[in-house]
């Protein structure tokens, strides 16, 4: 009887969440590129109330209510500024730890054109967001790190036009991350928001990356929205000398194999080409580059030629004023102090981060480990999880699979061993594989077996994956079994590792003898580099390195009074930039490896 409850109760809440993402008021599908098309951005102040005891539904504040007559009230008010994109942790001290509902306000003049279609498009908002125009609701999305959109087509008024947003950051069971996340739950609308026209058909998607093992033939498609079957898109690279005419389907589709010979995106030569996507009624362009990425055996071939992977973690944060990187001149901030490192790949912890940064790192010559915040303590019984993490999973892909520099998705970070997780991670793993078969698949794994000074690392699950990573804090949260320079590490997974953390903490300008991990200081987190460098050059199946952390960064799990205080000190840099003594041994070892 209770296992026949079981499947009764999971088989309703695959129902119950079918409806819920795939319900009219769920964001559609966003479109590809945004900034490359006709957009009018919302960015800016907004209004915003504080909605304290969640009773804004009930209020139902999204219609905006004024008092007609003396006799009358409204007990709510838009009149609190609030910039957006931005956290609002950051932006009001009474909202510093605030993790709960926010509602937006924001009106704008538009003009109804026949022909054209209107959407409006949110970079991502953190974390439950649900929007209204003029009164009426467009719809909701849940997650905290990727873009969703609505078309507003016939809910636009001539004239003003208001736009009303509530942004829920509460953790919960259910969310993605959950509960226990070891950095800053920054609520908000933390990334840009634009109004978009297109005309009744228009390019909605398209992907347009070298084939999978290929290095001079392009397999693409493009995805045509509108009732008129019978466009024709044209597909144009002019440096590479391509101009195809694509026809599409009663789908939409259009699909098309060429072949070009094009100068190959690296590191050290970040190429792009100017893509130009156009139908009778618009153009779309953006800069794209082509790479092959596959792996042989032990290594990672980037254009045919094994690589090995120089990297660092980071959080998407401006550690120095305590708050999210939302801008470009952020996104630059922070790739500029990875290339200071030496980094030729960055891990971006532990979601998708913004699509601005994304690209700069493509043009700044940076590779990138990209992964949904399936975070440690995720309940892979719970259908209604598994449908949320498989959604991220596909608006991570669908938002950057036109990024060469993103040679890497990954699944999921520390999860635990069993069957339930490896039966729905190995369907994720396939399922990206299907949405994009030419980039490779992964996973960071932090439970793996020591026996003495000999670690194991058979995780089931890597074996579904094309390259795996290994978070080993050896120094740090295990003592050394035995001197570093003898550890060794035992596969029969025959794939290449990427050891994606490792390190451990010190409070900038700490200093003490290096062998006190208690005291916080730089000399201990230096020493502890150089053991980690001596046990990496002994794994013959490495292939690359990520060690947590480029920057000091907020987290509400760090409790040491004294030497943390609400943030997490395994950066290189400090919280306002500056070098600890570990950033140098880092910095030679890579220099090293040139
Ligand atoms: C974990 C986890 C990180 C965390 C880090 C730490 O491995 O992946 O998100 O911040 O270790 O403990 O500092």
């Amino acid at each position: 009887m209770y296992s026949f409850n079981r499947l009764l109760l999971s088989n309703l809440a695959i129902v119950l969440l079918l409806v819920f993402t795939s319900s009219p008021t769920s964001a559609q599908n966003f479109m590809t590129n945004p900034s490359g098309r006709n957009t009018n951005s919302l960015n800016g102040t907004w209004k915003v109330i504080i909605d304290w005891y969640n009773r804004g539904n009930q209020l139902k504040i999204y219609q905006d209510r004024k008092a007609k007559k003396p006799t009358e009230f409204v007990e709510y008010s838009f009149n609190q500024p609030m910039q957006v994109p931005s956290d609002w942790n950051s932006q009001d001290p009474h909202l510093f730890m605030w993790e709960g509902n926010v509602w937006y306000k924001k009106e704008f003049t538009a003009t109804r054109k026949a022909g054209k279609r209107t959407f409006i498009y949110f970079g991502a908002a953190n974390y439950l967001t649900e929007v209204y125009l003029n009164g009426k609701k467009l719809g909701s999305h849940e997650g905290g790190f990727t873009p969703f959109q609505f078309e507003i087509t016939d809910a636009l008024q001539d004239g003003t036009n208001k736009l009303i947003v509530s942004v829920n950051s509460q953790r919960k069971e259910e969310s993605i991350p959950a509960m226990n996340y070891d950095w800053w739950n920054y609520g908000g609308i933390t990334r840009d928001v634009s109004l978009i026209e297109t005309p009744a058909n228009f390019i909605e998607d398209y992907f347009i990356q070298l084939k999978k093992g290929s290095q001079n033939e392009v397999e693409a498609w493009v995805k045509v929205n509108g009732l008129d079957k019978s466009k024709k898109v044209n597909l144009s690279i002019p440096a590479a000398g391509i101009n195809k005419v694509l026809e599409i389907d009663t789908s939409g589709y259009a699909r098309i194999t060429f072949k070009a010979d094009f100068k190959l995106w690296t590191p050290e030569t970040p190429k792009q080409y100017e893509v130009t996507l156009s139908t009778d009624e618009e153009t779309v362009k953006e800069s794209i580059g082509f790479r092959s990425i596959e792996v042989k055996g032990l290594d990672i071939l980037l254009n045919g030629k094994p690589v090995f992977l120089k990297g660092v973690n980071f959080h998407e944060e401006i550690a120095k004023e305590m708050r999210r990187a939302t801008s470009d001149a952020d996104a630059r901030l922070i790739l500029q102090s990875a290339k200071d490192l030496g980094c030729n790949f960055i891990r971006t912890a532990h979601y998708p981060q913004s699509e601005n940064l994304v690209k700069m790192a493509e043009e700044m010559g940076l590779m990138i480990w990209e992964e949904i915040p399936l975070w440690q303590g995720i309940q892979f019984g719970n259908p209604i999880i598994l449908g949320k993490a498989e959604f991220m999973l596909r608006e991570m892909i669908r938002r950057d699979k036109n990024r060469c520099s993103i040679i890497i998705w990954s699944i999921s970070n520390e999860t635990t061993p069993a069957p339930d997780r490896d039966r729905v991670l190995t369907n994720m793993a396939a399922t990206c594989r299907s949405l994009d078969p030419t980039r490779l698949v992964s996973s960071a794994f932090n439970q793996i077996k020591m026996n003495g000074n000999t670690t194991y690392v058979n995780d089931t699950l890597a074996r579904q994956l094309d390259v795996y990573g290994i978070n080993r804090y050896m120094g740090w949260y295990s003592p050394w079994p035995d001197k570093p320079g003898t550890m060794t590490f035992k596969s029969e997974l025959n794939k290449p590792m990427i050891m994606s953390e490792f390190g451990g903490e010190a409070k900038y300008g700490n200093h003490g003898n290096a062998d006190s991990a208690g005291l916080w200081n730089e000399e201990y987190q230096e020493q502890l580099y150089k053991d980690n460098i001596q046990m990496l050059k002994n794994i013959p199946f490495l292939r690359g390195i990520t060690p947590w952390v480029l920057y000091d960064f907020r987290s509400p799990t760090r409790l040491n009074s004294e030497n943390q205080f609400g943030w997490n000190r395994k950066g290189l840099l400090s919280d306002k930039g500056e070098k600890k003594k570990a950033w140098y041994v880092l910095k030679a070892f890579y220099e090293s490896l040139k």
